[in-house]
């Protein structure tokens, strides 16, 4: 209750003061300590009804009165500064301690990344032949017409080369420089450069002049297989696929070779593999046939190794090649070849 100004006594005076440090002592954060302050010193403050009732008192008591009112103020403030440094040392510790950082704290990172669809095929494709006995081997992605073409059998105006239409490179004789349109020129450089037998795959990208649609994106992959050794025969080369179809993709995929022509093989065929989407009962994936074409092979024409300097009356040898994209999309039910070269997440985040 205010003390009523026309009784003023020292007592009040006392009361007043004892009640407000109480206050102030109990303020716990800068903010209450604020409220606080406008109580006790403020327009309603009790010590604010002291002062206005000085002049109820008789003069001769006034003087003394007001000095022990400003007396008791100047105390008051003391005491709310002194509360007021140590609320702002209390915040200031447990501030330091909320935004401490401890760098010896092992934190799960979150959503870490993994490798890319096609990185992940490409590596287990590559560990199926290697389990096969193959080993692999890489070449460059610049090439020359030499080995992207005409070593291969494919020499100038060869029809064949219409249907791998080239990004050529403004290097040396016009046309003559170009990123290479599939893996198969590693098969040179290597029959150049390696001691025979051969059992190698090579991994790589390649690219051709084509407009993207839901087949085809102009930077794809390939892997090329290779063997040459004595006696190599066609049926080498069916069992081989056969026996990668059910390693890479499972024992209910199986392989068929139909009639192809490739400049470089003799004979040469299309490499077919079942469906896995449908397991060969017939999808729109595969047009109601139960087969999706993998890509190419065939036995090393005579040409290509004379080109290289091998005797094919000693050794003979079967080739093939097929897209690695093609695999990720199968072995991952991608209708759209163009999503492995966008940055769509939902893509991105399959394992
Ligand atoms: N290089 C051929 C292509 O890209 C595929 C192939 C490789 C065919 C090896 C036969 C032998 O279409």
């Amino acid at each position: 209750m205010p003390p009523d100004p026309s009784d003023l006594s020292p007592q009040d005076l006392e009361e007043v003061e004892a009640e407000a440090a109480a206050a102030v002592a109990a303020a716990g954060t800068a903010e209450e300590l604020r409220a606080v302050e406008g109580a006790v010193l403020g327009r309603h403050s009790g010590l604010a009804a002291l002062n206005q009732g000085l002049g109820g008192l008789p003069p001769d008591r006034r003087r003394a009165a007001g000095q022990e009112i400003q007396a008791t103020r100047a105390r008051l403030r003391e005491a709310i500064a002194r509360r007021r440094g140590e609320l702002e040392g209390i915040e200031r510790r447990a501030r330091l301690m909320a935004e401490r950082l401890d760098l010896t704290e092992v934190l799960p990172v979150p959503g870490r990344g993994h490798l890319h669809l096609v990185t992940k095929t490409r590596w287990s494709l590559e560990d199926t032949f290697v389990g096969m006995g193959f080993e692999v081997v890489e070449g460059p992605e610049v090439e020359t017409d030499w080995y992207n073409f005409e070593a291969l059998n494919m020499p100038p105006a060869h029809p064949a080369r219409t249907g791998q239409d080239s990004f050529y490179l403004r290097l040396g004789a016009p046309e003559s420089i170009l990123l290479r349109t599939h893996t198969s020129p590693v098969q040179v450089r290597l029959m150049e450069s390696r001691q025979l037998p051969i059992y190698a795959v090579v991994p790589g990208r390649c690219y051709r002049r084509e407009t993207p649609d839901a087949r085809h994106i102009p930077i794809f992959h390939q892997i090329e297989g290779l063997v040459v050794d004595h006696g190599i025969t066609f049926g080498d080369l069916a069992g081989t696929i056969e026996a990668f179809a059910n390693a890479y993709f499972g024992p209910a995929i199986h392989s068929r070779l139909r009639p192809g022509s490739f400049p470089f093989t003799e004979p040469s065929a299309e490499l077919d593999i079942t469906c896995t989407i449908c397991a060969g009962a017939g999808c729109r994936t595969c047009s109601s046939s139960g087969w999706v074409e993998l890509g190419g092979c065939g036995m090393v024409d005579p040409n290509v190794f004379a080109n290289v300097g091998i005797d094919a009356e000693e050794w003979t040898g079967f080739a093939f090649g097929f897209g690695i994209d093609r695999c990720a999309q199968m072995r991952h039910g991608l209708a759209d070849t163009r999503l492995l070269l966008e940055n769509d997440i939902r893509l991105l985040s399959q394992v």
